[in-house]
């Protein structure tokens, strides 16, 4: 890894073993791109790369050439206005109502490692071996504004993280309208944009399309990143696939609205921008003020989908997630609320856990309607005290059954919300985000919290924090039910409520800071009706997120894999739901439920008392062999390897680091009636290994198991024979690859 300034101090090359990133100062003194993409080798002089020609119709820049124009150069950090027409990555509108800027190059400095972004989530070092930071000062003269971006390069990966950070260094009043994180122009726009875009219950599937002249951009200006889109886009090469071609990944580590967005011009050249949304956002800057955008992570690949996905996870699960449990299997746990909603009483929690207990699971998740008057979705929000008709022990009393049954206890919050039927409402009306004489629409019954407020959060933590101090709480899973709207903080003047979005989105952050530091040993569960709030922001306070509300095993097997285009398996809960499944009335067999949900942290959304007694001798089975597999799971890589999106059916995979021990998912969606023979090709194997795969008694080698497949043939309907296995719909199959002598895992 290294940051390589040439001796005229006019070019930047970051490079680590995978990935060089270079960028120069313009003739302007503003900065332009140069390339971004497999390692090459450093060169004094890069300056043949900044092309211009002159064009008819251009815009110039200097009086005395016809060739310098900011239209037609690739930049790093462009504004608008001043030769440029495409969409800029800032725009600060001063005094006297300009909007013009001109952000020039004004030195650097290299720090070993990653600095914090004070009060944001951001990826980071454990020691300065392992990324060094660029920071580039570019400086507005007129305005007086500075802007500083930062790039950090680590030792290992294609991955580039970038943020940027403002200070009014004049005189006078700025307000950032536009102040992106990343601004990436491309060559060229031979490229496919894959997002990941759903709705509630069906979040991330991922969507495909050609780049084309002119703009296309996925955002959120729900105040949440949003089951619709995610903060997250690849740019392809077409014919790329999952295991070859040229890729980048552009992640936002950002939980509020955000856009992303590319513009590919008339010449071709494309225009990759990331960062809060410009259209909901201003920020004052008064004298001596700073701004810290979020931070934008970056990878490159020349192998596929797979390994650009791999060094996400790899970065996420390592150097974003954080504390106790970041590397530690995740407990399986037990949730109540697709087993009761809100008709629960201390003893039908108890009978649920014992069950529970019994057959192996080590947490019990009480959910909504534990506190205050919550009977129903239409009060009691923000009253954090149980509820003594329903919890006749309270929470302590509850917590302390439950260990005595030798389980952990967790609990649900929605800490951002109010319902007006609540004492914190009757007492703060104030405290909600509405607008002043203008009707507040609810989500749910609910009102957003006003968390720019200080006092807000304040209070919030003090309700939480009480009782994860006066009870045995180890987890907890914090919902979010609804988006913002009448988005406006009575706290703020007029002047600043273009930053309510923001400063709500970091008062979030803060309560989750203080409570994760606070109560370290605490496992977090970040949840916004299911994948809401699914973002590397909440990643980095909570380990694990609540993917969805859809818990039928068809439909997480595709919300799974799109999912995993950016996501570590470590980080998605996934639970067994009952049948007929509550989200689309659906019968699925209980292994199948298993065996999507093995992908994932594990658990059970239901009451065991209400199966069978072979179903329940099923499921101590399912928990015994995820303890024993969940390492693998959870921390191994990942693969996939068929996709649900295309085809009926799926697969993938996860292969130990030391590549001994494999488990692969295969699922059918319909079953079929004399079907054709069907292989699946592995990945990541060891090509030399000799693999056993449970239940088979010939061996294979990695070779032949990724280049002539794994066998995947099966008996569909009406052709079973003697002993054969009569398959069905929603059929699906684990196999566990062990190196031949490691011994079966089952
Ligand atoms: C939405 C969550 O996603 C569900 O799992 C559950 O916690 C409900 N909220 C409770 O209101």
């Amino acid at each position: 890894m290294a940051i390589i300034v040439n001796s005229s101090e006019t070019t930047f090359h970051l490079c680590n073993g995978e990935i060089s990133y270079l960028f120069a100062v313009l003739p302007n003194r503003q900065l332009g791109q140069l390339y971004f993409g497999k390692r090459i080798r450093e060169r004094e002089d890069f300056s043949y790369l900044i092309e211009t020609r002159a064009r008819p119709m251009s815009s110039c820049v200097f009086d005395t050439d016809k060739r310098f124009s900011m239209e037609h150069l690739r930049q790093e950090y462009p504004v608008f206005g001043t030769s440029d027409y495409r969409m800029p990555a800032v725009e600060v509108v001063q005094e006297n109502g300009s909007r013009i800027s001109e952000l020039c190059y004004d030195g650097y400095r290299i720090e070993a490692g990653k600095p914090k972004l004070p009060g944001l989530p951001a990826t980071y070092t454990e020691d300065g071996a392992e990324a060094e930071t660029l920071v580039i000062m570019l400086r507005d003269k007129v305005s007086g504004l500075l802007a500083e971006l930062s790039y950090t390069i680590f030792s290992e990966g294609g991955i580039l993280a970038r943020s940027v950070r403002f200070v009014n260094e004049g005189k006078k009043d700025l307000k950032l309208t536009t102040a992106m994180s990343l601004c990436l122009d491309l060559p060229d726009s031979d490229y496919e944009w894959m997002q990941f875009s759903g709705a509630w219950a069906r979040e991330r599937y991922p969507k495909l399309r050609k780049l084309e002249q002119g703009i296309q951009s996925v955002g959120s200006l729900r105040g949440n990143s949003s089951h619709n889109h995610n903060p997250f886009v690849i740019l392809k090469r077409p014919g790329a696939d999952e295991s070859r071609g040229e890729a980048i990944g552009f992640s936002l580590v950002y939980s509020g609205n955000f856009l992303a967005q590319a513009e590919v011009d008339t010449y071709d050249t494309t225009r990759m921008l990331l960062g809060i949304h410009p259209a909901a956002f201003e920020w004052k800057l008064e004298p001596g003020e700073t701004f810290q955008a979020p931070e934008a992570v970056m990878v490159y690949t020349d192998q596929g989908l797979n390994h650009l996905s791999q060094t996400f996870h790899r970065l996420y699960q390592k150097r974003l997630a954080r504390g106790y449990w970041r590397d530690r299997p995740r407990p399986i746990l037990i949730n109540n609320w697709e087993a009761t909603y809100f008709d629960f009483t201390e003893e039908r929690l108890v009978e649920i856990a014992k069950t529970a207990q019994e057959s192996g699971v080590e947490l019990f998740v009480l959910d909504d309607g534990w506190f205050g008057k919550r009977s129903s979705e239409h009060a009691g929000l923000g009253d954090w005290i149980a509820n003594p008709e329903r919890l006749k022990h309270g929470i302590t009393g509850l917590a302390d059954r439950i260990e005595a049954l030798g389980m952990k206890f967790g609990l649900w919050f929605e800490p951002e919300m109010v319902n007006r039927d609540s004492d914190l409402y009757r007492e703060h009306p104030d405290w909600i985000l509405q607008t002043p004489e203008r009707h507040a629409c609810h989500g749910r019954f609910q009102y957003v919290l006003d968390f720019s407020r200080k006092e807000v959060v304040d209070r919030i933590y003090d309700m939480m924090a009480k009782i994860l101090s006066g009870a045995k709480v180890s987890y907890i899973k914090w919902d979010m039910n609804r988006s913002i709207t009448e988005c406006y903080s009575a706290a703020l003047p007029a002047d600043r409520q273009g930053e309510v979005y923001h400063r709500y989105i970091l008062g979030v952050y803060d309560l989750y800071e203080r409570l994760t530091s606070q109560f370290p040993h605490v496992l977090f569960e970040s949840c916004a009706s299911g994948g809401g709030r699914f973002d590397p922001g909440m990643l980095y306070y909570a380990p694990q997120g609540w993917t969805s509300d859809d818990s039928d095993a068809v439909e997480r097997i595709k919300i799974q894999y799109g999912t995993s285009y950016c996501y570590p398996i470590s980080g998605m809960g996934s639970h067994v739901s009952v049948t007929p499944n509550h989200q689309v009335n659906r019968n699925t067999p209980l292994y199948t439920r298993a065996n999507a949900a093995y992908f994932g942290t594990f658990g059970y959304e239901l009451d065991l008392n209400a199966l069978t007694e072979e179903e329940q001798a099923e499921v101590k089975e399912q928990i015994a062999f995820m303890k024993e597999n969940r390492g693998l799971f959870q921390f191994g890589v990942f693969y996939r390897l068929q996709s649900p999106f295309t085809h009926n059916s799926s697969a993938w995979m996860v292969v130990s680091q030391d590549k001994k021990k494999a488990i692969v998912g295969w699922y059918r969606t319909l079953n079929g009636i004399n079907l054709p023979y069907t292989r699946i090709r592995l990945q990541g194997l060891d090509p030399d290994m000799e693999y056993q795969i449970q239940g088979d008694p010939a061996s294979h080698y990695g070779d032949e198991l990724m280049n002539l497949g794994l066998i995947t043939t099966d008996t569909s309907s009406g052709q079973a024979e003697g002993e054969e296995k009569m398959c069905q719909d929603f059929e699906s199959r684990l196999y566990i690859l062990s190196a031949a002598g490691e011994g079966a895992q089952r």
